[in-house]
């Protein structure tokens, strides 16, 4: 494993996303929606770097199992969210790699007619885009690699290192 981008590099874009979303929904009833299980950590970090008061929630999608690259159409599960009516809403995922993951969001969750819609990640995998949308707020863009730690997983394991590794292909075991 190789370690892309560190603790302290990503603790200083996180703060930086946080100053700027405060800035910009200054005075606006905020609903954070982080997208399980990947934007857990990025979540936690970033809220505590808005300064103005919001609200959280979290949806959960699903396209990858044990493979490294996305299934196409992702599971969404979206009960137990709050009411979107009139709220800007802010929806958070850990990284935006095909884009078909926060497209289908975006599409489902304007139904509920939220005031305003945007997206933020923390990676934006700018070669591998497949839909016509791009992220509102990103803090880094990658190559395309494989990469783990800070919320991201391979097949549920790695979520938990404080910084962004790349998985080599070495480093990929059979499915369990
Ligand atoms: P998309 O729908 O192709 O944009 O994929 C988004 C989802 O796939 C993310 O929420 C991640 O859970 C997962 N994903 C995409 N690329 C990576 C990666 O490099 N490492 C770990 N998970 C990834
Ligand atoms: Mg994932």
């Amino acid at each position: 494993m190789r370690t892309l981008l560190t603790a302290d590099e990503i603790a200083l874009r996180v703060t930086e996303l946080g100053e700027r979303i405060s800035t910009d929904y200054a005075g606006q009833p905020l609903l954070v929606i982080g997208v399980l299980h990947g934007s857990v950590v990025l979540v936690a970090d970033l809220i505590r770097k808005i300064s103005q008061p919001h609200q959280i929630a979290f949806v959960r999608a699903a396209s990858y199992g044990a493979n490294t690259t996305s299934s196409g159409q992702p599971l969404l599960a979206l009960e137990g969210l709050p009411s979107l009516n009139g709220r800007h809403v802010l929806l958070v995922d850990d990284i935006f790699d095909t884009g078909r993951t926060l497209a289908c969001l975006v599409e489902e969750l304007q139904r509920f007619d939220p005031a305003s819609l945007k997206t933020a990640v923390l990676l934006w995998k700018t070669e591998r885009r497949e839909v016509a949308a791009v992220p509102d707020y990103f803090a880094f863009q990658i190559p395309n690699e494989f990469v783990i730690g800070y919320g991201l997983d391979y097949n549920d394991d790695y979520r938990h290192l404080p910084h962004i590794a790349v998985l080599e292909p070495a480093d990929l075991s059979p499915a369990r």
